[in-house]
């Protein structure tokens, strides 16, 4: 078992040096260098972030890696080879996509995410679930946010490969992304070993702030004491990555300690939603509503003080 995981990490640690090389080397890597570009990425922030380029195709991979059974197998496991033994078919997940490979806490390569370089869809493929990689407890981008600080000043959680990489390229590299699935508990208890503030930013859509609502209801049990969880709100049609290519990395932190709401005001402005608070029946609906998610906080000050503020409302 413990064999078997080292030689899946080593066989994923080559997939994505393999899909650096195409990068640099393939025939068609005009097409994703331009890509890459014209999204403003530059070739260090690329390196920084192992960004590389599954070539069009279906047996890349499987030439360069798969050649040994063995290997071939692992490479299934690894969700790196699709095997439909009924047709007789085995073939390369990632063809002719930008791939970010997605490192876990210690650095090793865990799995991947793949874009198209056009609007064909789906438009991000992502590995599934393997034995080393656990789209319910990961984050993009944590190992390089580690790397980048002595001390992460907090972690800004956004929805995407990009809005992590493009943040990072401006200099803000405490961007973490949950991968193709919401953000759950065991993402904010991995988040919070290694700050106490946590800032959701979504995408400013219908998406993003169902997302929001989302993460404020798992955000409650977790917050312990001297814990600070906050939301940024985006404005409308934009995300991270757009924002800060837009406004710039110090207007786009200047925005998040003047913008960014907390916890509790967001809960508050959350259950208030068409509620006319000097009518006392709203004002029990009102209640109503809130109760039961402070209840969801763990028992401390903070609780206590949620109450208070209630009571208050
Ligand atoms: P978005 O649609 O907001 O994409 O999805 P994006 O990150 O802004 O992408 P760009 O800027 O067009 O490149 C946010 C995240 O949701 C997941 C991916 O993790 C993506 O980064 N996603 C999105 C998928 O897994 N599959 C999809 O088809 C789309
Ligand atoms: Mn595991
Ligand atoms: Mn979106
Ligand atoms: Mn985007
Ligand atoms: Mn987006």
């Amino acid at each position: 078992r413990a064999q078997t995981r080292k030689s899946l990490y080593t066989l994923l640690e080559k997939s994505a040096e393999f899909y650096r090389e195409q990068l640099k080397t393939h025939a068609n890597k005009g097409r994703a260098v331009n890509y890459l570009k014209g999204r403003g990425l530059t070739g260090k922030i690329a390196g920084d972030y192992l960004i590389g380029y599954a070539p069009p195709g279906w047996e890349n991979l499987l030439k360069a890696l798969g050649e040994a059974e063995d290997d071939k197998r692992m490479l299934i496991e690894g969700g790196m080879l699709i095997h439909q033994p009924d047709q007789g078919k085995l073939y390369d997940r990632f063809r002719e996509r930008i791939i970010f490979p997605i490192r876990d806490i210690r650095g090793r390569v865990i799995g991947f995410g793949g874009r198209v370089l056009d609007d064909s869809k789906p438009k991000y493929l992502n590995s599934p679930e393997t034995p080393v990689f656990h789209k319910g407890k990961e984050l993009y981008g944590l190992y390089e946010a580690r790397q980048a600080y002595k001390e992460i000043p907090r972690l800004l959680v956004v929805e995407g490969y990009m809005d992590v990489v493009s943040l990072a390229q401006f200099g803000i590299c405490y961007g973490v992304a949950t991968l193709g699935t919401a953000s759950g508990e065991d993402h904010l208890e991995l988040a919070f070993k290694y700050t106490n503030e946590v800032v959701f930013c979504f995408d400013g859509d219908e998406a993003g702030r169902r997302a929001a609502r989302r993460a404020l209801e798992v955000a409650l049990p977790v917050m312990t004491d001297g814990r600070t969880v906050q939301f940024l709100f985006l404005p409308d049609g934009e995300d991270p990555d757009t924002l800060v290519r837009q406004i710039g990395p110090e207007k786009f932190e200047k925005l998040i300690a003047s913008r960014a709401i907390p916890l509790e005001d967001y809960l508050f402005d959350a259950v208030s939603t068409g509620l006319d608070l000097k009518r006392l029946e709203h004002k029990a609906r009102l209640s109503k509503l809130a109760a039961p998610l402070i209840y969801q906080l763990p028992k401390g000050v903070y609780r206590e003080l949620m109450f208070q503020q209630l009571a208050k409302r």
